[in-house]
């Protein structure tokens, strides 16, 4: 059931239920990150391997430091500048926070919604909530309430409706190596900002489905319909009847009478990114034999957007 009443979801949580929750990244599966039973429901919701580990989602900073050591001054100055937003922070956890949750690992992953409705649900409850992106186990991210309840419905008692997502894609996962502050995932908060606090920053490329090595597997974000990106539109077969295009701010003539979802007309990043799951998922409803989509200029979210579009091309 969707639905816009946080007591109601407040209750389901409290219950150990698995709850669709509105972020402003993209909508969360969520349950009380401190019960093993509820993590345990939302692995099989979504049916995710275990070796995945899950987000956790706090309301403000000090709540941070019930979870994990944020000890770290780059890490503290990110904290109180970027969060709440598309920032999550991989810190070393402490031991309230169940081995489900990090799949063993002495890091847990933590974040700060800015949605507000995730804000007020957050400080009606007296635990974190663990919250995975609302689909199925590789497909694409849900950025409405609609999204989760098409794939996850039946299987969740209730999805609070927050509106569409205001960013649209994950959040960025960083960390501390030693001096140098990596780059996990690429997501919401661009690395401008993150070089705007240091030069000395890793950016991991290479995915892996280790969780001592965080990222995200290969192939992630996938609509069933194949995916190809060109270099040029005269590489897609135009007169391919059930082929449909994904593009950026270019007109592009030749592909006029074709299927085409434009991210963002004017090239605006933000606009791009808040499309670009429900872009997918709409050519994806289409039935099309194939999806042709070019790279965006790798600047600003033009970065964490190619990252999707690299993954979801990935059978
Ligand atoms: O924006 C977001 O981060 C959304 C919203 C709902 O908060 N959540 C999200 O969660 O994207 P999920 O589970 O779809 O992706 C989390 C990623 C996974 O690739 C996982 O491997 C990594 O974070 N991760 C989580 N905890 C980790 C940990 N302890 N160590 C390493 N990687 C971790
Ligand atoms: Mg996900």
């Amino acid at each position: 059931m969707i639905g816009t009443t946080i007591d109601i979801a407040a209750a389901y949580l409290r219950a150990g239920e698995v709850v669709g929750i509105p972020t402003e990244t993209v909508y969360g599966l969520a349950c009380n990150a401190l019960n093993p039973f509820a993590i345990t429901k939302v692995f099989e919701v979504k049916e995710r391997p275990f070796f995945d580990p899950l987000i956790i989602h706090v309301k403000d900073t000090d709540q941070i430091n019930l979870y994990a050591e944020l000890e770290n001054d780059l890490l503290i100055k990110l904290a109180k500048e970027q969060m709440p937003g598309p920032l999550t922070l991989l810190l070393k956890k402490k031991d309230i926070i169940p081995d489900l949750i990090t799949a063993g690992s002495e890091k847990v992953a933590i974040r700060i919604p800015s949605h507000p409705l995730a804000q007020k649900l957050l400080s009606q409850l007296d635990f974190p909530l663990a919250a995975p992106s609302a689909n199925p186990f590789g497909y694409i991210s849900p950025t409405t309430a609609k999204h989760v309840d098409q794939q996850l419905g039946n299987k969740i008692p209730y999805i609070l409706d927050g509106g569409e997502c205001a960013v649209g894609i994950e959040s960025t996962i960083v960390g501390m190596e030693g001096d140098i502050l990596v780059v996990y995932r690429k997501g919401g908060l661009s690395l401008d900002h993150l070089y705007q606090y240091t030069d000395n920053i890793r950016v991991n490329e290479t995915s892996t489905s280790k969780p001592d090595a965080p990222g995200m597997l290969l192939s992630h974000y996938a609509p069933n319909c194949p995916i190809v990106i060109v270099k040029n539109w005269n590489e897609a077969n135009i007169n391919e009847q059930r082929g449909g295009f994904l593009t950026f701010n270019e007109k592009v003539e030749s592909i006029e009478n074709c299927t085409n979802v434009n991210l963002s007309i004017t090239g605006d990043y933000h606009e791009a990114a808040r499309n670009l799951f429900a872009a997918l998922r709409h050519l994806d409803s289409l039935n099309l034999n194939v999806i042709y989509t070019k790279l965006l200029p790798e600047e600003n979210l033009g970065i964490a957007i190619n990252d999707r579009l690299r993954r979801a091309a990935v059978k």
